[in-house]
């Protein structure tokens, strides 16, 4: 197959590995369009307001998220707090709860209940280890705890490293991988660490993140050479690499009204999730990054579906359904708006043409 100029591609449904679902109106307005991104299976983060830190609370969002959007899988994960002890992580392994989601305190969206001291938390990654839950970690250190010269991704590594050593067992997901020193140390790490990759990351750099509000997230988006890493890193296939999209949407106004350098960080990719993926994957090709072959279904399928399904341990991929990627001249939308036309949220690279997106019977 080459990408370039193939005009019809089939993929088992793809699953996203890290989604932002947010509340209310605006979680009624991005569920449903879950599906519209190709992608049937969704990990859910926890930062809302306020971020859940109770068994409950997760459980409900979780029917209200099944509610949104009939169809799709979701998987649960709580905040890691002060009051996940334990016996909280025995009682969410007992309710399904999928995994906990580490946030550093202050380093992103909705954090400032983040953790500030990892070794408080020692007793809860043990119980996490012996039930097999997953920690997901937004793997940035504190502007004011990085070294000058290297990113907050870089200055979090060795954090992850020893996190690993302590836990050899405990399966720790690196978020939103966006450096190549950051591949490098999952590659390090044995098989229970591994990593997401967001579509955004393969096609942003620092030079559009930091101007443009629609392409300000954290992680920020690096170097060319960051991101021609991450896409290499699809393209060899390593199980340890797999589909986050860290879609994270938030209202048209706020980044539109931002003053310049202060708009909420976050992309929003979802209603065109796999379709971006393959974006960022041409416009590797077009660059000379990949050869015209590097990418094929096996690949594609791999990346987007079934090696987040296997590190997660879930069942393969949907065997009576598949999504269906035509060349059809269709473009990007500027948003999504509800009906009420009171939410509005800008779609990452607006304009740009796209593979058009079915589901079908297999
Ligand atoms: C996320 C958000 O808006 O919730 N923002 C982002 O830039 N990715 C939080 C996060 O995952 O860091
Ligand atoms: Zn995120």
């Amino acid at each position: 197959m080459l990408l370039k100029t193939v005009q019809r591609i089939e993929l088992p449904p793809a699953a996203d590995m890290h989604v932002h679902m947010r509340q209310g109106d605006m979680m009624q307005l991005v569920a449903p369009t879950i599906l519209q991104g190709g992608v049937d299976t969704a990990f859910v983060m926890p930062n809302l307001v306020p971020p859940l830190t109770t068994i409950d609370r997760v459980l409900a969002y979780k029917k209200e998220l099944e509610a949104a959007a009939p169809g799709v899988n979701f998987l649960m994960s709580l905040f890691l707090h002060s009051s996940i002890t334990p016996e909280v992580i025995a009682q969410a392994s007992a309710a399904g709860i999928t995994g906990v989601k580490l946030y550093p305190q202050g380093a992103t969206t909705n954090s400032d209940a983040g953790v500030a001291d990892l070794t408080a938390f020692y007793d809860t990654f043990a119980a996490m280890e012996s039930h097999d839950m997953v920690l997901n970690i937004h793997g940035e250190a504190l502007e004011s705890l990085t070294p000058p010269g290297i990113t907050l991704e870089e200055a979090f590594l060795p954090t992850l490293q020893s996190l690993h050593k302590r836990f050899p067992k405990l399966r720790i997901i690196l978020e939103h991988c966006s450096t190549a020193a950051a591949v490098e140390a999952v590659k390090a790490c044995g098989p229970s660490v591994a990593a997401t990759i967001t579509a955004h990351h393969l096609y942003l750099t620092e030079t559009e993140a930091c101007c443009d509000p629609f392409a300000f997230c954290k992680p920020i988006p690096k170097k060319a050479s960051d991101r021609d890493v991450l896409v290499r890193t699809i393209a060899e296939g390593s199980p340890k690499f797999f589909f986050g999209s860290d879609s994270a949407p938030h209202p048209l106004q706020s980044k539109t009204g931002a003053e310049p350098g202060k708009a909420p960080a976050g992309v929003f990719t979802q209603p065109f999730a796999a379709q971006l993926v393959l974006l960022g994957l041409c416009e590797a090709i077009e660059r000379g990054v990949l050869a015209e072959d590097a990418i094929n279904e096996e690949i594609l399928a791999n990346f987007l579906s079934h090696h987040g399904r296997r590190f997660y341990k879930l069942p393969p991929a949907a065997p009576l359904k598949k999504i269906v990627l035509e060349r059809q001249g269709a473009a990007i939308p500027a948003s999504v708006r509800s009906a009420d036309g009171n939410i509005e949220v800008g779609i990452s690279r607006a304009g740009e043409q796209v593979f058009t997106l079915r589901w079908e019977e297999a």
